[in-house]
């Protein structure tokens, strides 16, 4: 029979500076008013210079293994679910696998925007699913002030910057992650995106000039499709995993919007106790909003082991997609581990990677 994919891990990382409303006020024309009754958002965290996906996912990543009692060393797949990859290449995943030490893992990238994180998970879900893996990890990550006209006000008071992870592993009792939906509609890709930097419009004089390197949307037209399918998905997910609404403890949306995900509730007619909200301290963090929600869900006790509960989520594609799982969380600790003090070991080992491939190069080199 199929192992099913239980989380037994979760982390958070958001970096410290804040970025209220009424610091916007000073930077565009806008105000507190406006934001928190148009999009429910009070504040957002930015990234420092020294701070990037990476470095997000990897904090993130270490405390999810630090939930799960698992070492770096027994992940054997790293999904990062980005929109804002460190670089077009190599993924950002491969360098978290080398910060957290994670040697025997393989590592990718996923794009598909704020729907990512349930993408990936659901990309987990069938890894362990078909006995090909036994624990990884999923993280949602991102750095959107990075990518943010900050002279927009359209735009600029939306998002904020974070990552969130799961540690998914393998087990044979029912549980974990239950059914998935993922769709998308390529038709409505223009109403939400960063034009250029690809391979159609690389980087250039004109495109910097043009903004097109920043964040592009309609607005009103993501806020109908958005409540439209968030209603959908999550009817879906729950009927895939023969359940009803009735059975669902808890409901973690996206986090783009208040108004978004409350007009959605109402559609399902569900009651606030049911679902969770934190955009007001995040703003929109994409495809880290629903772990870190998470995180935070299990930190206030609305998130317990045996509870039904669907993430479900929206975003540029366009993208959507739901999923319900059975909450675990950590199996019996049979050890204690602490991933972060593989740090030091995992800097010195990269170093001495990088020096074996300098000393190799160099001889190969002589001999050609
Ligand atoms: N401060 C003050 N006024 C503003 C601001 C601002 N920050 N931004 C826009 N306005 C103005 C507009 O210029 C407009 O003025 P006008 O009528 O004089 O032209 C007015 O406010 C109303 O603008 P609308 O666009 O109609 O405002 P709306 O109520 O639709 O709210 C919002 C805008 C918050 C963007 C909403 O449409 C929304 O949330 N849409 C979905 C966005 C979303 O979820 N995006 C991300 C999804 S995917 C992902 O997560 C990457």
């Amino acid at each position: 029979m199929s192992p099913y994919a239980h989380i037994t891990g979760w982390g958070m990382a958001v970096p410290a500076k804040v970025l209220t409303n009424s610091d916007l006020e000073k930077m565009v024309d806008t105000n507190d008013e406006w934001i928190q009754s148009r999009t429910g958002i009070r504040q957002r965290h930015i990234a420092s210079e020294e701070e990037s996906t990476a470095s997000l996912a990897k904090d993130a990543a270490l405390n999810a293994l630090g939930v799960a009692n698992l070492n770096p060393t027994d992940v054997e797949l790293i999904i990062v679910s980005t929109s804002t990859p460190e670089h077009v290449f190599p993924a950002t995943a491969c360098l978290v696998q080398d910060r957290i030490g994670a040697t025997h893992a393989g590592a990718f990238d996923l794009s598909a925007a704020c729907s990512g994180f349930i993408y990936a998970l659901n990309m987990a879900t069938q890894a362990i699913r078909s006995g090909s893996v036994k624990n990884a990890i999923v993280i949602g990550a991102e750095t959107l002030s990075r990518f943010v006209d900050w002279e927009d006000r359209n735009t600029c008071v939306l998002f904020g910057d974070g990552a969130g992870a799961f540690v998914l592993q393998a087990g044979d009792e029912p549980g974990g992650v239950l059914s998935a939906v993922m769709r998308s509609d390529g038709s409505g890709g223009d109403l939400l995106s960063l034009p250029a930097g690809g391979s159609l419009l690389p980087a250039s004089p004109e495109t910097v000039l043009n903004k097109q390197h920043t964040i592009h949307m309609n607005g009103r037209e993501v806020f109908r499709f958005a409540t439209r399918v968030l209603v959908q998905a999550t009817k879906e997910a729950v009927a895939s995993a023969q359940l009803r609404m009735e059975d669902v403890q808890l409901v973690i949306p996206h986090q783009a919007n208040l108004r978004i995900i409350e007009a959605a509730m109402r559609g399902l007619e569900i009651p606030a106790e049911q679902y969770f909200i934190n955009i007001e301290r995040y703003g929109n963090t994409s495809t880290a909003s629903i772990p870190i929600a998470t995180c935070e869900a299990i930190q206030q006790g609305r998130l317990q082991a045996g509870d039904n509960t669907v993430f479900v989520g929206f975003g540029a594609g366009l993208t959507w997609g739901a999923t319900l799982v059975r909450w675990t969380g950590p199996f019996l600790p049979y050890r204690r581990i602490y991933p972060t003090s593989y740090r030091m070991w995992v800097m010195l080992r990269s170093q001495l990677l990088r020096l074996v491939r300098r000393i190799e190069g160099w001889i190969w080199g002589r001999n050609i």
